[in-house]
């Protein structure tokens, strides 16, 4: 029977471009709709760009324009993006459409006829010269335990304390720079604990991996709570029913997107919706998404769901995150690599290669180590697989006149290689991608190794052994559809150069039984080349260039409108910090912490262990035997990573630029700075 199968993947939100780590889960879904839609099944994959929210209203509105422009111009970015990545999406929609409103105000009036939805007065922080409400994210100021300068709203990364916006001193707003008032409101709320008990017999049912639901059993213990699903005028998104300014929180109406971009779907195809969504539906519903979205997707999506009338996924893909050269993305090492970028230096099939390559079913995080990269491609891709057809075409094509013989030279291993196919078949359906790449490289080798021992080379020397010739070159290329055939959800483009070469129709799963004999090939033309290490290197260059070309708008203006100078102190004040010159003996990234770095500083004589939130400017192998200023007689602290023994001084407008004052030459370590 064929199985019928809807896919997404996370809607990225349209206010910025798509990187490498957003493409790990394109790719990693197109692989297995591809692989589905190979094997005959009836599959549909939709996505679309999540429109909504503070984020994109406040960048079109530093831009200029309206939010709907801004996503107009994104969302053809990013499609044109997936394009060249060669994802194929069924529908690739937006949540700022009528299909969505539409089963946006559905689900959410279900769920209150239902009495899901309850609403109360909150206090927040308004931003009363922009005239809004100001999420966490959107207040920063000194952290109320340690000091520590340009703390957002919600926690402090320097020492680790959470509170709430109202506890930061000279909290500002990053809007307007004015400082936030406390404002009533009131809110709508999803009751998300009305739905426990279903929640937990849904994850306990093999909809989720072992690790999220080990995760949805931490979540549960603690209790589910309510769910703030409203936002005050001015937001970019849909206004709730029966509100004169209320508006839904984007993260209600994005998942509701993958509805609304099928609908629009299934209305173009003349497919029907609710096949697929009623209760008892027998398609499948697949969500891939990030390890960082799961809680929306494993406990508020299923709980709308089923509160509203709906079937549930049949199953939740959750992947780790993408890092490079084994390190988070960095913009000042140039590894944040748009997808663009990459296209600029790069064939993108070596990226789906090489992802699958590595790509298994749990949700480890996954590293694209550029060195192994470009070597694993080139062994691979072109050393291996394509080496199989040249090697053997070139014969066909200049002995035979490019026709291929009668018959197989060796049948059984043909047998062998199709029989493999249903192992490889089966870890794709479990999206164990790196097991299948590994048993099609196997083959691969395996073909090779029948190619140098059968030494068709030599045979053609003779008149007498040339119909040998034709039958081994013949098998090889035979060998060669069947790994291009198996390949083909990763390198679909490849695979298709080879049909094309091959001169035969697109295959799927099933051809590959039967072998291609007494057939006429075209001329063999290289199907991939190699990766050279130039290139990775100009993309890499071109990824810190575009960083730098956008830190130059932002820098100077207003520093002192949103930072204003603290109160005058006496000189006494001043005197009791002593702040010493320390030589930087070893520096060192801290596990979990986006900002920080732990130094030891050498005092000259004495040794201090000092966290410092300057990890956005400098690697650590770049500190080490640097000089700077310190202050050495502040108590230690006790922070969240372990104690901290001072503060270096450090000045710069942030990110990338955060400068550690280096004392003329001349200066020891321990030496007084007056
Ligand atoms: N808009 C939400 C999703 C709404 S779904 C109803 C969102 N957008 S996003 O643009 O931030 O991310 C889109 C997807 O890309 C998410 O699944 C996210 O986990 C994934 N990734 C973003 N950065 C990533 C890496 N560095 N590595 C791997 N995946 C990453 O979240
Ligand atoms: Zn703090």
């Amino acid at each position: 029977m064929t199985r019928k199968i809807l896919v997404t993947s996370a809607l990225p939100y349209a206010n910025g471009p798509i990187h490498l780590g957003h493409l790990v889960e394109y790719i990693q879904t197109d692989i297995w709709v591809r692989f589905q839609k190979l094997r005959g099944n009836d599959c549909v994959y939709v996505c679309a760009d999540d429109a909504h929210g503070t984020p994109i209203m406040l960048k079109a509105r530093e831009l200029g324009i309206t939010p709907e422009q801004l996503i107009e111009k994104i969302g053809a970015e990013h499609r044109q993006d997936f394009a060249d990545f060669l994802i194929e999406f069924d529908n690739y929609y937006s949540t700022h459409s009528d299909e969505n409103r539409y089963y946006s105000e559905l689900i959410y009036n279900r769920l209150k006829a239902a009495g899901h939805i309850t609403s109360r007065t909150i206090k927040q922080a308004y931003d009363p010269k922009e005239n809004m409400f100001l999420p966490d994210r959107y207040i920063k100021g000194e952290c109320p335990r340690c000091g520590a300068a340009d703390q957002y709203g919600d926690s402090c990364e320097v020492c680790g304390a959470t509170y709430t916006p109202a506890d930061l001193k000279n909290a500002v707003s990053v809007i307007s720079g004015v400082a936030p008032e406390e404002k009533e409101s009131e809110h709508y709320f999803f009751r998300l604990q009305d739905f426990g008990t279903m929640l937990k017999d849904w994850a306990d049912g093999g909809h989720v991996q072992t690790e999220v639901a080990n995760k949805l059993n931490e979540w549960f213990k603690e209790g589910l709570r309510e769910w703030d699903i409203s936002r005050d005028a001015p937001y970019f998104g849909f206004r709730i029913p029966e509100t004169e300014d209320k508006y839904f929180y984007v993260w209600l109406d994005a998942p509701i997107g993958y509805m609304a971009s099928f609908r629009n779907w299934c209305d173009r195809n003349d497919v029907d919706f609710d096949a697929y969504w009623k209760p008892d539906s027998d398609a499948e519903l697949y969500h891939f998404i990030g390890k960082d979205i799961v809680y929306f997707h494993a406990l508020f999506w299923p709980a709308m769901l089923h509160g509203a009338g709906f079937r549930k996924p049949t199953k939740i893909c959750a992947h780790g995150f993408l890092t490079v050269n084994g390190q988070k993305m960095s913009k000042s090492r140039g590894t944040f690599i748009m997808g663009r970028t990459f296209l600029n230096h790069m064939n993108p099939e070596y990226l789906r290669y090489y992802l699958a390559a590595k790509m298994g079913s749990a949700v480890h995080d996954m590293d694209l180590n550029l060195d192994d990269f470009i070597q694993r491609v080139n062994a691979d891709l072109v050393g291996k697989l394509v080496n199989i057809a040249s090697r053997s075409a070139s014969f066909i094509n200049k002995r035979f006149d490019g026709r291929l013989g009668p018959q197989l030279d060796s049948p059984e291993l043909y047998r062998d290689f199709v029989a493999k196919g249903e192992r490889i078949a089966e870890a794709y359906e479990n999206r164990e991608f790196s097991r299948a790449v590994r048993d099609i490289m196997a083959l691969a080798d395996q073909a090779n190794q029948y190619f140098d021992d059968r030494k068709p080379w030599v045979l053609a020397k003779d008149e007498k052994t040339l119909d040998q010739v034709q039958g081994i070159c013949t098998m090889t290329l035979n060998l060669f559809r069947v790994l291009m055939t198996f390949l083909k959800p990763v390198v679909p483009r490849i695979a298709a150069e080879a049909e094309g070469f091959l001169d035969i129709p697109p295959q799927d799963w099933q051809a590959v039984r039967k072998p291609l004999l007494d057939h006429a090939i075209k001329p063999f033309k290289p199907l991939a080349t190699r990766v050279e290490q130039a290139s990775v290197d100009a993309m890499l260059e071109e990824s810190k260039g575009t960083l730098e070309a956008k830190n130059t708008g932002a820098k100077g203006n207003g520093q002192l409108d949103r930072n204003p100078i603290a109160e005058q102190i006496e000189i006494d004040a001043f005197a009791q910090v002593d702040l010493r010159v320390a030589r930087i003996a070893d520096a060192k990234y801290v596990e979990g912490a986006d900002k920080l770095l732990q130094l030891t500083l050498d005092l000259g004589g004495e040794q201090r262990n000092v966290f410092a939130g300057i990890r956005s400017a400098y690697e650590p192998d770049k500190l080490k035997g640097r000089l700077t200023v310190m202050v050495a007689n502040l108590k230690p602290r006790k922070m969240r990573f372990g104690v901290s023994e001072g503060m270096v001084l450090a000045a710069g407008p942030g990110g990338k630029d955060l400068f550690i004052l280096e004392p003329d030459s001349g200066a020891e370590p321990g030496m007084k700075v007056k």
